[in-house]
């Protein structure tokens, strides 16, 4: 298990949780407190990672999110993530769809 945390003055302003088997990798949990978002730092926790797996010989790392979270898509889609399925009815309250999106590490140039 991996598990990085962001902190500005002394507090946590931001965390990425993932996992690994072998060579594939899942992104488990990313969040950003209100008052830190748009500033850069989700990405810069998700590349982060990216980067801590890489070196651990991942080839793949997959995720889920809800269909509806437009900020995470983005972030993720903007690292080079895409869509490859999708879970209906994965969360609750509110019931929704997740998109399973994956990112394969040695096409992307950033890490
Ligand atoms: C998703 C989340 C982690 C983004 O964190 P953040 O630090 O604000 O993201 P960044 O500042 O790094 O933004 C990176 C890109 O994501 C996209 N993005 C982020 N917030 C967005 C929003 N509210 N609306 C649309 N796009 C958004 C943009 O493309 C942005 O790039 P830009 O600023 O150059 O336009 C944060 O909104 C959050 O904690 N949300 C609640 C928890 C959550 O949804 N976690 C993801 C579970 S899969």
């Amino acid at each position: 298990m991996l598990f990085s945390v962001a902190t500005a003055r002394a507090a946590v302003a931001g965390y990425v949780v993932a996992h690994h088997a072998a060579d594939e990798g899942e992104i488990l949990n990313l969040a950003v407190t209100p008052l830190h978002r748009r500033r850069g730092l989700g990405r810069a926790l998700v590349r982060h990672v990216l980067g801590r797996l890489a070196r651990r010989m991942v080839k793949i790392v997959f995720l889920e999110a809800r269909q509806s979270n437009t900020a995470a898509r983005r972030l993720y889609e903007s690292l080079g993530f895409v869509g490859v399925g999708r879970r209906p009815g994965y969360y609750r309250r509110p019931l929704e769809d997740a998109v399973i999106l994956r990112v394969t590490l040695a096409q992307v140039a950033y890490l």
